[in-house]
Formats: structure tokens, sequence, C-alpha cells
């Protein structure tokens, strides 16, 4: 009677093939889907750190009432100097805005609902992305379209293309940047090419978006966010995206975190009041295992360095 119109949606492409794979009685399958990290014999190991806060975690009587709209202010903090690196977070903290989210993908969502509220319906992303990234650009009513990015005859980024490209944009235009391990090329800017990349944005008044899906599975931490650390040296305001589900192999539990980098901590106040409105009518606030979890990780010296 009421729901009888409603259209069959396409399957995701990533879930839709994992789901495809398990129906599939062929007994020589091999999944080659990406997106989970796998040892050498394509298991998913949960990392021995984690497990081992996890059980510590349970042993606590921890509170059970609601976290705040922004989540575990302990779990932004931990988040926070391990995606910028300690000394930049002690520097530039007071002016970037932080937020616990459902995962990497919430973040998303939730940086990209701000923008489309405050700033630009306008985004351009990498040729190609991670299958979901138009979706959620798309749903929070932004208009996307790509930019060249990955060339099949260099096997490697088009420099020259994609900058003359990134000139004809308008001012306020959202670029979306994958911090390391592009997804899907695997194809990453060198330090060279992030310091000409962040001076040209800056000239063009372009709005870096930093995804940052595989922070320490590149080069290792420090080396990943190199670009990250050149955006934020040259002064940019601009929005990371952070997710916890590979690093921390904390997938079902849903961790990430949003960052918004703004010029004084005034503005942080007003972009976080913001923030906490859009995310009060979505889910109201996070849940709080999992960015335990990932937090008593960060603060256990011996859980970090291993
Ligand atoms: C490039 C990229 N961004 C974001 C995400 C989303 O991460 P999460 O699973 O934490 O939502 C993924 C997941 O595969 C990804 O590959």
């Amino acid at each position: 009677m009421f729901f009888n119109k409603v259209l069959e949606g396409l399957p995701d492409p990533i879930f839709g093939l994992g789901e495809m794979f398990r129906a599939d009685v062929r007994e020589n399958k091999i999944d080659l889907v990406v997106g989970i990290y796998k040892d050498e014999e394509l298991r998913m190991q949960l990392m021995p750190s984690v497990k081992k806060a996890k059980e510590q975690i349970l042993t606590q009587d921890l509170a059970v009432d609601y976290l705040p709209i922004d989540g575990l202010r302990s779990f932004c903090d931990e988040i926070g100097r391990l995606a910028f690196g300690d000394e930049r977070w002690k520097v530039h903290h007071g002016r970037i805005y932080a937020a616990q989210t459902l995962g990497g993908t919430g973040s998303l969502q939730i940086g990209t609902a701000f923008l489309a509220q405050e700033i630009s319906k306008e985004a351009v992303l990498s040729n190609p992305t991670w299958a979901n990234h138009s979706a959620i650009f798309q749903r929070a009513g932004c208009k996307t379209s790509f930019y060249p990015y990955y060339s099949k005859v260099l096997h490697g980024i088009d420099l020259e293309v994609l900058f003359a490209f990134l000139k004809t944009l308008p001012e306020k235009t959202i670029v979306l940047l994958h911090e390391v391990c592009h997804n899907p090329t695997g194809c990453d800017f060198s330090q060279e090419q992030w310091r000409a990349l962040s001076l040209l944005m800056q000239k063009h008044k372009l709005i870096p978006f930093f995804d940052c899906a595989y922070h320490g599975l590149g080069d290792g931490l420090d080396l990943d966010r190199l670009g990250l650390e050149i955006f934020l040296d040259d002064g940019h305001e601009m929005i990371v995206s952070y997710s916890c589900s590979k690093n921390f192999s904390l997938y079902c539990q849903r961790v990430g975190a949003l960052f918004i980098v703004g010029e004084n901590a005034a503005i942080k106040m007003r972009v976080g009041s913001q923030v906490k409105r859009i995310i009060r009518s979505l889910y109201s606030n996070p849940p709080a295992h999992g960015a335990r979890i990932a937090a008593h990780v960060l603060q256990e010296i011996d859980l970090k360095n291993n």
C-alpha cells in the first residue's frame, strides 16, 4: 500500500562484492576485496595491543551514561596527537575542533554536512576514488566532479594536468585528498608534490578535505602524515577525517574522528557549536566502547609502542 512503488537500489560496489563472494559456492574462490588489513595468510587479526586494551577496559567499572554529543574528550585528544603529531597538536590544538565519529565514513558525513551547510556545495574527488565518496557528498547536497589523478600512461599522478585542472576551479571548492594509501590506486603524492599542491590550493582558495583512512599503513605514522603537516604549517583552514577502522582493527566498533582546523580558538568554538547541532539531529552522540579502546591503547605506553 505505502511501499509498493519503492524501486530496488543498486548493491554497494564494495560490500555488494563481499556478499557475492560469500554466496559463491566455488571452492577455489579468492577474496581480493580491498579495505581490510590482513596478514600473509589472508587472515584478519585483532592487533595484540588492541586485544589487551579491550580486556583491560572490560575489567573497569566505566560509566554507562551518554557520552557528550561530540564524543569522548580523551579519545579526541589522543587521536589528535596521533593524526597531527605530538608537537603540532601541542601548538595548534587550540584552533582545531575535534569530534568522535562513527568511523571514517561518519566523519566524512559530518564534515561534508558541515561544509554544505556553512561554506560550499561544490566538491571535487580524485579520479578514481573510494566508491563511497561521491554518495557521501551527494547526500549532503554537494555537486561532485572528478579531478584528474592517476595517469595510466605515467603509472602515477600527472601533476601538470592535475594542477591545470585545479586552477580552473571556483574559490571555496572542496578538494578531497587521500592522506596516504590512495584508495584504489595506492599512488600517493611525494613531499615535493604536497608542497606544490598546498601552495596552489592556498593561492586559489580551495578547501582541503583530508581523508585519513590508512594512517600508519603506508610508510609509518610519521611519514604518512607529511601532507597534513605541510598543509597545517602553511596555515590552511581544512577538514580532516580520521578512521580507526584499519590502523586499530576496530572495523565493527565504528571509531573515527573529525577535525576542523580553523584560524583561531573563537572560530573553533563556533564551528564546534554547528557540528554538534548536526550530530545531535543525526544520532545524538556516539557509542563509547571502541573509542575507549583506542584511547586506552594510546594512553598506555606499553600498548602504544606495540
Ligand atoms: C578511502 C577511504 N575512506 C574512508 C573509509 C571509511 O572508513 P570506515 O570504515 O572507518 O568508515 C574507507 C574504508 O574503506 C576508505 O577506503
